[in-house]
């Protein structure tokens, strides 16, 4: 399904850059199907589109069925890896704009995923007196940004409809056994789903995690998941033609040629949050230990007016992704008589030729300019498309974190921020370091 064009690399890497690491890969994509690899213990969702929870799946298609009956928003808390995804998929096979749309399925808002008062405050002013329920997620339980959210709209479910009636519109998604969100939840008897202990935040799009939003908005999950099982069943098949090889191949052959940002890059503005979650799956699981290309993105033509010249002339250290998707529909443009604008000769074409041609124009100054290129080629926009996507993305992130020789499971980073900010907010069994940040500041 994907076509991944490597030529704009040529004269970037050397031309064996695949053969060269032929054997690495082996050894990754061996670790990965065994799960015997660094961070093995969190490589579930390398089989998941196969081997998921089948009586889960149905009870997300009911839920969201019983969500879209009973409530005009649906409020999913949650942040990084238990939000993105989910927010991703819903922009991307609907609209950035999904909440304007005329249509028969709740308004989605994601809260949860920062602590801005304003942020908090204008999200109870758009649900107003609508009836809405709550899917709060949080693998680990114990994230402060979602909890604390979490505390305010429970109250707010409680005060609206009563314990019982709130009890119907929470929705808890967490670990199967551990943490204060799954202890809440089974207090509570709040419909719970699980996040499975070998699948990590940031590869959970296609648990319950991504799914239950996602078919709240009215997607195929099925076929989602179906894009993503033909993802599974192509690139396992190792070898120098396999298109997930040739990338990491790439992305690593890139990096130790010096260069040090991927910058990806789409036409598509309801691609951003797909970008966003693309961000933090390359950001989290490589860059560790001093290494990794830092994931970065642009939205074309947009960008090309704000960091076109950057990218063209500043410090040569980018690498540049492009997804493209083939058209859906056609608009063509229109001729005009008095042809003012000197455009007469695009009279009769379809945007998407232009668009076609801008594309590949850009392509061309940038590898002029010194950034090579990588052009991954997909089919329209499609819950199966999508959902190869997705799949592709985090199985090359998979190898590449293994050629990186990194673990690309755990986020060990992530916990520096959290101990000072427990610490300087007074939790208990963080008083020392408390003192020792409060005279620093
Ligand atoms: O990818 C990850 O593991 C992280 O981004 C987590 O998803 C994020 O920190 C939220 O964690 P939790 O789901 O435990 O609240």
């Amino acid at each position: 399904m994907i076509k991944v064009d490597l030529s704009k690399l040529a004269g970037f890497i050397p031309d064996d850059y695949v053969a060269a690491r032929q054997e690495k890969l082996a050894q990754a994509a061996e670790m990965l199907a065994k799960h015997n690899g660094p961070g093995g213990d969190y490589t579930g969702w390398v089989a998941l589109p196969r081997d998921y929870d089948r009586e889960e799946f149905a009870r997300i298609q009911a839920a969201a069925e019983k969500i879209r009956k009973q409530s005009q928003v649906l409020v999913v808390i949650g942040i990084g890896g238990s939000y993105l995804g989910a927010r991703a998929v819903v922009e991307l096979l609907t609209s950035p704009n999904y909440n304007l749309l005329k249509k028969d399925t709740p308004d989605i808002y994601f809260a949860g995923n920062g602590l801005s008062t304003d942020a908090l405050q204008e999200l109870l002013e758009i649900i107003g007196d609508r009836d809405f329920s709550v899917n709060v997620i949080s693998k680990s339980g114990t994230t402060t940004e979602p909890a604390v959210a979490f505390r305010i709209f429970k109250g707010l479910l409680e005060k609206k409809y009563g314990k019982e009636g709130a009890r119907e519109r929470i929705y808890a998604t967490t670990d199967k056994a551990r943490g204060a969100l799954k202890g809440l939840a089974d207090a509570e008897g709040y419909e719970e789903f699980v996040v499975p202990d070998d699948v990590g935040g940031r590869y959970s799009v296609l648990t319950a995690v991504g799914l239950l939003p996602i078919a709240c908005a009215g997607i195929d999950i099925v076929k989602l998941m179906a894009g993503a099982r033909q993802a599974m069943d192509e690139l396992s098949a190792g070898g120098p033609e396999n298109p997930a090889w040739q990338y990491a191949a790439a992305r690593h052959a890139v990096y130790q040629s010096g260069k040090k940002v991927e910058l990806l890059a789409c036409y598509e503005p309801r691609f951003r949050f797909f970008a966003e979650w693309w961000k933090q799956l390359y950001g989290e699981s490589e860059g560790k230990d001093g290494k990794g290309l830092f994931p970065a993105s642009v939205e074309y033509n947009a960008d090309l007016h704000s960091m076109g010249q950057y990218i063209q002339e500043g410090e040569r250290m980018l690498l540049e992704t492009v997804v493209s998707f083939a058209p859906k529909n056609e608009y063509i443009i229109p001729d005009d008589a008095a042809n003012a604008d000197g455009l007469n000769f695009l009279s009769g074409k379809p945007l998407s030729f232009v668009a076609e041609k801008a594309m590949r124009g850009v392509i061309l100054a940038h590898v002029d300019g010194g950034v090579p290129n990588v052009l991954l080629q997909l089919p329209p926009i499609s819950e199966t498309s999508v959902g190869y996507l997705i799949y592709f993305f985090e199985y090359v992130c998979g190898l590449s974190g293994y050629l990186l020789e990194v673990n690309p499971f755990n986020q060990p980073g992530v916990e520096a921020y959290k101990k000072n900010m427990f610490a300087l907010l007074g939790k208990p069994g963080y008083e020392d370091m408390k003192a020792a940040l409060e005279a620093r500041l």
